[in-house]
């Protein structure tokens, strides 16, 4: 079995991590037997969401933590960093394998491909004391993990969603994102979120559908005919209520480099994998995080006023909440619990159409 074999089986695998709205913010270039660049993408010029190209930091570094995974299935070791002198949206990251004899494959190789979001209502059966601190320990001694579980917790998480949702629902800028990233009347997409994974019933996403077609119709249909309460009931209430615990990762350091980011990105992957091998289910809530971003460093969001303004109260809201100044940081905020599992996917876009070809 040649290497460059053993490279492609590794990043084949590895192309399964999570990334916001499956964009895929990645390109692979082999560049020897055992050393590999990933090319880091960023889609912060035309997603609302992908604040300073962060959240694609995170995917970055969620992809990088789910190589080493699957390279300790092939018995290698891997070590990656960050290529020095490149621009902030167009990161580098140097990897390089190498043979251990005493390297054991990791249990959480299994879960690569069967992790997957769960946009739906999960059952309210609480953690047991072992999960919560398996999910702690997945995190690392960097981050600190709290959950919130009991039910008037979730209906004050529920709260802040709600006026995160209408936020995101009337804000021009985000209607962009959303029309560009969802695949409409299927059940998997290679490069975008499918509707069937989108989280709303059939006659909603028709309607949807049939209004995101064109932004005066989204904001008619918001102005008179209380057209954000449908999905945000459907995408933000009831999940809020119908699941296990939240969960928020903070930390402990700052947040404050795209390193910094990749870091958080490993250890939401470890959580995540984590929470998949023991049978749950997870669904990132980064709106309120990612508003909080943009409020806390004054960052323009949105040309709309109500929108700008909007931002600056989801913060303290969601700072409410968690009981954490304007300065703590927080990199991560999920759902998790048990479900059957949800029926539609988004795939990855072929490993051939992720390889770059070397330059020169
Ligand atoms: C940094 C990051 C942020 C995300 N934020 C959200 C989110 O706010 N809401 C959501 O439903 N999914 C979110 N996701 C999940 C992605 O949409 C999902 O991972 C991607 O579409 C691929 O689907 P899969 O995880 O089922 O393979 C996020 C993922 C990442 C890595």
């Amino acid at each position: 079995m040649s290497q460059q074999e053993t490279l492609l089986r590794i990043l084949e695998l590895a192309r399964w991590a999570p990334s916001g709205d499956n964009t895929q913010p990645w390109r692979f270039e082999i560049c020897g037997d055992l050393r590999v660049a990933v090319h880091g993408l960023d889609t912060s010029d035309w997603c609302v969401y992908d604040f300073r190209g962060h959240p694609s930091h995170m995917a970055h570094g969620a992809l990088l933590e789910t190589m080493r995974i699957a390279a300790s299935d092939e018995g290698l070791k891997m070590r990656w960093c960050l290529r020095e002198g490149q621009a902030q949206n167009a990161p580098i990251y140097d990897v390089e394998f190498e043979r251990d004899g005493n390297i054991t494959s990791d249990p959480l190789v299994s879960c690569i491909r069967r992790r997957v979001v769960q946009r739906r209502p999960m059952r309210t059966t609480p953690l047991t004391l072992s999960q919560r601190e398996a999910l702690a320990n997945a995190a690392g001694d960097d981050y600190e993990v709290d959950f919130l579980e009991r039910l008037p917790q979730r209906w004050a998480v529920a709260r802040v969603l709600w006026g995160s949702a209408y936020l995101r629902l009337i804000c021009r800028e985000a209607y962009e994102v959303h029309r560009r990233i969802i695949e409409w009347g299927v059940q998997h997409s290679e490069d975008r979120i499918p509707e069937a994974a989108v989280g709303v019933d059939a006659a909603t996403a028709k309607l949807m559908r049939w209004a995101m077609g064109d932004w005066k119709r989204v904001s008619f249909f918001n102005r008179y005919l209380m057209g954000t309460v449908a999905p945000r009931i459907q995408l933000d209430l009831i999940p809020a209520l119908a699941c296990a615990a939240h969960i928020v990762i903070k930390p402990r350091s700052g947040l404050d480099t795209a390193a910094d980011f990749v870091a958080l990105g490993c250890a939401m992957q470890r959580v995540w994998l984590t929470a998949a091998h023991m049978g749950l289910h997870m669904q990132p809530e980064m709106t309120p995080v990612i508003f909080r971003w943009y409020a806390r460093t004054g960052d323009p969001i949105s040309r709309q006023a109500e929108v700008e303004s909007g931002v600056r109260d989801v913060a303290r809201a969601f700072e409410t909440l968690l009981g954490i100044s304007e300065s703590d940081p927080v990199g991560f905020f999920c759902r998790i619990g048990v479900s059957r599992g949800p029926t539609a996917r988004s795939l990855r876009l072929p490993i051939d159409d992720l390889m770059r070809q070397r330059a020169g």
